[in-house]
């Protein structure tokens, strides 16, 4: 590859791996899989590190995703929440231990090997034994205080269990012995674990080349403030529930546990937190004052299990790298019986004194790059299966994005038979070479789509010509265009069949406006027998035009004008979020109708007003102003205007519920809105707005510079809310 190529690509690649970060950190839903991600990821830091030259400049490969929200207050982490490297491959895993061995001049270095559990990470803050507060890890240095959220996860004391048990200091439980091995369920008690092996050297008082007493001796006692950090997740079970009850909705599937568990925890009602049973277990520790609470990591689990806490599972202490590696292997066969995702290991220096020796990566610089020195994540190969690519078909979606998909033959793979994989888009086709007839590797990592990973090349049949992706698109054949910095191809005919027909599906579906009877098949019925091209066609059908539709369907055609009358008030936000502006989903449809209030303020808006709106950034504003500013969308909004739509604003009879018997507390100073501002939106939803918090305060919206009310509302488990949140939440 020469320099301008390298240029190319490493431009392509931060492009395409900050769009997958935003997918993944804050909106939830990515489009590949974790290691398709490290793979891309690896390549780019692979180029900056041959070519330094093209280093230079903001890069994902030289920061941590940021999983920060809209709608929550922020709070700082005492201790930063560093993340960890990812590995395929043993070699890299023993060349971390030889690093280790090297700076520490010990072979036999004692490790805990944990499951890496895919989950979303949280910081909990236990001041004298009572959860004060749980924040997400953010940017690595302050993230999304979600206490209100995560006091909903049943298994999680609120308080620390006092073990009064002096005897038990930390460091003489420790020792590389098995810490759990239980497979079922999370929380391990003192009893099930055992905690002794028959070799168990105890911590020792001194580590090589530093005294030991140089630190704190540990203590058993809760202590004054602790930060306890783990996972939050969600058991496949209730993950398929959940899909389950979407689907039913109407509403898409979430793509996998993962990403379900992120976006429960960004839900700003804790009650609706609560009906999803998300999950904790915890591995790691922060800040903790006035000393730390064990010696080592394996003597920190059996401590926070004594304490009452759920621990990770599945955690052994081992000595020496090949251990270490029999205990991963041994890990990635018992994983398969766990009922909840787990994607790899986490090899951890046992003894906290050598992991202060060894340090992190990035130090004194921002903690945004922190990475330790002495742990390392192994990452197992997701499940693949290999198979056969009959043809490759394409589909218009909604936006008319042409997404290719390889119909296969019918393979099973992670207990499901699987016959079309996903192939994104036609760079990613060229990439990696798939032709119809291929012989090709698929990979189901969590998502429920599956990947073409790899084409088999020297399975390949002769006489097979690379796939041309097609300039014209396959329903209306009008030719294909990209934007510029965009991978995805669209048929720009706004008339095209399967994108008024998908897209009159979705103003119809229950995600939007959500008219009975107007499902996917009633949609197409209609385009067919040539009564609805547009959306304000909808409005326009008359009982006559439906009843030759079906036999006998007088009831099915009354109730059908009926849906559709009822309708013409519908909340604003759905109405915004039928009309399929790119990157407008169902929180920024709310945001922009709390904020707004109209369509017409909407199109009016000027770049600094959208931009205001929180969730809303320099992209997404630049869609929205050009499809309001495009000549085709206008009309649209005038047709709906001529056919009496008149969506109902948020702080009309859709609000006023919204807050009816609810008080709220406002503290600090609000980005945008006066205190006086702020009262009368949440009197006119129906709520109270007091000056103290209590148990009694359903919601504290916080600005800058919040005082006692931020940290009593954080002592209660009141949800606490910016202003963002105030607004999302006013509009329903
Ligand atoms: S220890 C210094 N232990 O994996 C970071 N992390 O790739 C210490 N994770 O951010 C993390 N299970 O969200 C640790 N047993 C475990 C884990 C674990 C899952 C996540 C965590 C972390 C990420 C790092």
């Amino acid at each position: 590859m020469n320099l301008t190529e390298a240029q190319a690509r490493i431009a392509f690649l931060r492009t395409e791996l900050a769009r997958h970060d935003e997918l993944y950190y804050r909106q939830a839903r990515p489009e590949i899989g974790d290691f398709e991600y490290d793979r891309l990821k690896r390549e780019l830091a692979d180029l900056e590190a041959a070519h330094p030259e093209l280093a230079a400049g903001a890069s994902p490969t030289k920061r941590v995703g940021d999983d920060r929200a809209a709608g929550f207050v922020r709070a700082r982490h005492r201790q930063a929440m560093m993340t960890l490297d990812n590995t395929y491959a043993e070699g890299e895993l023993r060349e971390f231990h030889a690093r280790l061995v090297k700076l520490l001049g010990i072979d036999d270095l004692a490790y805990t090997v944990e499951p890496k559990i895919d989950g979303l990470a949280v910081s909990l803050t236990y001041e004298n034994g009572r959860l004060v507060r749980a924040v997400t890890r953010g940017d690595g240095e302050e993230g999304d205080d979600v206490t209100a959220n995560v006091r909903t996860i049943r298994g999680l004391p609120g308080a620390l269990r006092e073990t009064g048990e002096r005897r038990a200091e930390a460091g003489e439980l420790g020792g590389p012995a098995p810490l759990s091995r239980t497979a079922s369920g999370l929380s391990v008690s003192t009893e099930e674990m055992p905690l002794f092996a028959e070799e168990t050297p105890a911590a020792p008082a001194t580590v090589h080349g530093a005294p030991a007493t140089a630190h704190r001796a540990a203590s058993a006692a809760v202590p004054a403030l602790i930060e306890i950090r783990g996972e939050v997740f969600l058991r496949l079970e209730e993950f398929q529930r959940i899909n389950r009850e979407q689907e039913e909705a109407g509403l898409e599937p979430y793509a996998n546990p993962r990403n379900l568990a992120a976006g429960t925890l960004k839900l700003l009602d804790p009650a609706e937190v609560a009906k999803r049973r998300l999950e904790i277990v915890l591995y790691g520790l922060g800040a903790c004052e006035p000393a730390e609470p064990a010696e080592s990591q394996s003597a920190y689990l059996k401590r926070l299990a004594l304490w009452g806490l759920p621990v990770v599972e599945l955690a052994v202490c081992v000595r020496g790298i090949d251990a270490v590696w029999a205990a991963i292997c041994e890990l990635d066969r018992l994983r398969r019986g766990l009922d909840y995702g787990t994607d790899g290991a986490v090899v951890k220096l046992d003894l906290f004194a050598q992991q202060r020796l060894a340090g992190a990566r990035g130090e004194g610089q921002s903690a945004r790059k922190l990475s330790p020195r002495w742990a390392c994540a192994y990452k197992f190969a997701p499940d693949r299966a290999e198979t056969r690519v009959r043809s490759i078909s394409i589909q218009v979606g909604r936006t008319g994005a042409l997404t290719p998909v390889a119909e296969l033959e019918p393979v099973l793979l992670a207990g499901t038979t699987v016959k079309r994989a996903t192939l994104h888009n036609a760079d990613e086709i060229a990439r990696k070479d798939v032709r119809p007839g291929d012989f090709v590797l698929i990979e189901k990592a969590g998502e429920i789509i599956p990947v073409v990973v790899q084409v088999l090349v020297d399975k390949r049949p002769s006489g097979l010509a690379p796939y041309v992706f097609p300039n014209a698109c396959p329903v209306c054949a009008t030719a294909v265009t990209r934007a510029e910095a965009e991978v995805v191809w669209r048929c720009p005919n706004p008339d095209c069949p399967e994108k008024v027909r998908r897209g009159l599906a979705h103003f119809a579906s229950k995600a939007c406006l959500d008219i009975d009877g107007l499902g996917e098949e009633v949609v197409a019925l209609l385009i067919e027998r040539g009564l609805v091209k547009t959306i304000p066609d909808i409005f326009r059908l008359k009982l006559e035009d439906l009843l030759p539709l079906k036999k006998s369907g007088e009831v099915w055609a009354g109730n059908l004008i009926a849906a559709i009358a009822a309708r013409r008030s519908a909340d604003l936000w759905r109405v915004i979020h039928g009309l399929g502006i790119p990157q407008v989903g169902a929180t920024s449809s709310k945001d922009l109708a709390a904020r707004f209030r109209s369509l017409d303020a909407i199109a009016a808006a000027g770049e600094a007003d959208l931009l205001n709106v929180g969730g809303i950034g320099e992209r997404t504003c630049g869609l929205i102003r050009a499809w309001f500013a495009a000549p085709a969308n206008q009309a649209l909004l005038a047709g709906l205007l001529a056919v009496g739509l008149t969506p109902t604003a948020p702080a009309a009879a859709g609000a006023a519920a919204v807050l009816a018997g609810k008080t709220v507390v406002l503290t600090g100073t609000l980005p945008t809105l006066s205190r006086e501002e702020a009262t009368k939106l949440v009197e006119d939803a129906g709520g109270k707005v007091s000056g103290s918090v209590s148990k009694k305060t359903h919601y504290v919206v916080a600005g800058e510079e919040a005082g006692s009310k931020l940290e009593k509302a954080r002592a209660l488990g009141v949800p606490v809310l910016d202003e963002a949140g105030l607004r999302r939440l006013l509009a329903g």
